[in-house]
């Protein structure tokens, strides 16, 4: 298969990148906007790749998508697109929440109109969080959307968007709905390599609120894989969820993140609450379980080998942790970076 793979620069997208071509032999454009998140350095390992190539652009400018999807006689150089690209953090969208509309909503209906001109597959990158938070039990499919933040708004107006395209115009389109993931490559302004990095220099731990909240932790490469599943399986129209095998409430993992760091509890501080913060995420599989996925990979074993990647990788998270993210999270948590 040829893939277009958009925001492939950034924590799942590489890893899907990665594995399609290595594991399944595709074609792979990536196209990404390298914002703050995304980083070539995240596909390093493929460069040179006769199946792999890079277009810098965004996914809301139309004639970058154009110039990504098509070949020079116009007709259409890849069979599918698969979108990863977003703005993904919810405290960012607290913040202000105009980047996550232009990107999450605005750049998924050019990449619509994109797929909708040549045909083509696409598989639309979501997440839990769109269904909201829910204190008993599991989110299925069919559980309504009702997201909390500007983030997961976004996200949701995108699914419909989605949706719309199958509807009205027969496109095949199919939505993988993500529980949290975690593993190698992921920005340190999410939980757990915040809470890893942390740990590692000492510095103090923000939990927010009463640290009781949980969420359904999946691996990437589980997540990634499931998306594979329904890129080549995926029913028209349809939406897929993919849960983690685990959850956990916050204060556990950070706990946890403790023990493998041989860090001290004197390090956690509990933080004013984010703003509308979701309790509960959880969601059921079995649809995607159909299509012959299962996840490998449990909470107990993937967080002592992600601790690992990260006491290894130090030229991967230096750049960062010494870079714009200081400013980021002396805005974010009112204390400088040690
Ligand atoms: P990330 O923030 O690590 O990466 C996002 C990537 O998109 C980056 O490479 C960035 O440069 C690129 N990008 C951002 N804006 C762009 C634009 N306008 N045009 C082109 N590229 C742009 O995100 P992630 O954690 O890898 O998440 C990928 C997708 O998976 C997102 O759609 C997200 O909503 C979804 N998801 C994430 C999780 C999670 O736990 N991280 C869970 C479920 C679903
Ligand atoms: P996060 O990684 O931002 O993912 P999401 O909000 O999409 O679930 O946060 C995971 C959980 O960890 C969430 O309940 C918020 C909490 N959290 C903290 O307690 N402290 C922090 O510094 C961060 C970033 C998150």
């Amino acid at each position: 298969m040829r893939i277009l793979i958009c925001g492939g620069a950034g924590f799942i997208g590489s890893h899907f990148t990665r594995i399609r071509l290595r594991e399944h032999g595709d074609q792979v454009v990536v196209l990404d906007k390298l914002t703050y998140a995304g980083r070539e350095e995240n596909l390093a390992d493929l460069r040179g790749d006769p199946g792999f190539s890079f277009h810098a652009g965004a996914i809301e400018d139309a004639a970058a998508v154009r110039a990504a999807v098509q070949g020079a006689d116009g007709q259409a150089a890849v069979d599918a697109i698969v979108n990863f690209a977003a703005e993904t953090h919810v405290d960012r969208s607290i913040s202000s929440s105009e980047d996550f509309v232009n990107t999450n909503v605005v750049g998924t209906s050019v990449l619509l109109d994109a797929a909708l001109a040549h045909r083509l597959r696409y598989v639309q990158v979501s997440t839990d969080e769109v269904y909201g938070s829910i204190e008993e039990g599991t989110f299925t499919e069919e559980s309504p959307l009702a997201p909390s933040s500007p983030y997961s708004a976004s996200k949701a107006g995108a699914d419909l968007l989605v949706q719309s395209y199958a509807h009205t115009h027969g496109l095949h389109t199919s939505i993988a709905r993500g529980s949290n993931n975690y593993g190698p490559y992921q920005y340190p302004e999410k939980l757990i390599p915040l809470m890893v990095l942390n740990a590692l220099h000492g510095e103090r731990l923000p939990v927010y609120g009463d640290g009781l909240q949980v969420r359904n932790w999946i691996h990437v490469t589980d997540f990634a894989r499931a998306i594979g599943c329904v890129l080549e399986s995926g029913a028209p129209g349809e939406v897929y969820n993919a849960g983690g095998p685990d959850e956990c409430p916050n204060i556990e993992v950070v706990r946890r993140i403790i023990e493998l760091t041989g860090a001290g509890d004197e390090l956690i501080e509990y933080v004013t609450d984010r703003p509308g913060h979701d309790r509960r995420y959880s969601l059921s599989s079995e649809r995607v379980r159909g299509l012959g996925w299962e996840p490998r990979v449990r909470f107990a074993d993937g967080i002592g080998e992600t601790v690992e990647w990260y006491r290894e990788n130090r030229p991967w998270w230096e750049p960062i942790r010494s870079g714009a993210y200081r400013e980021y999270y002396e805005r974010q948590y009112g204390r400088a970076l040690g």
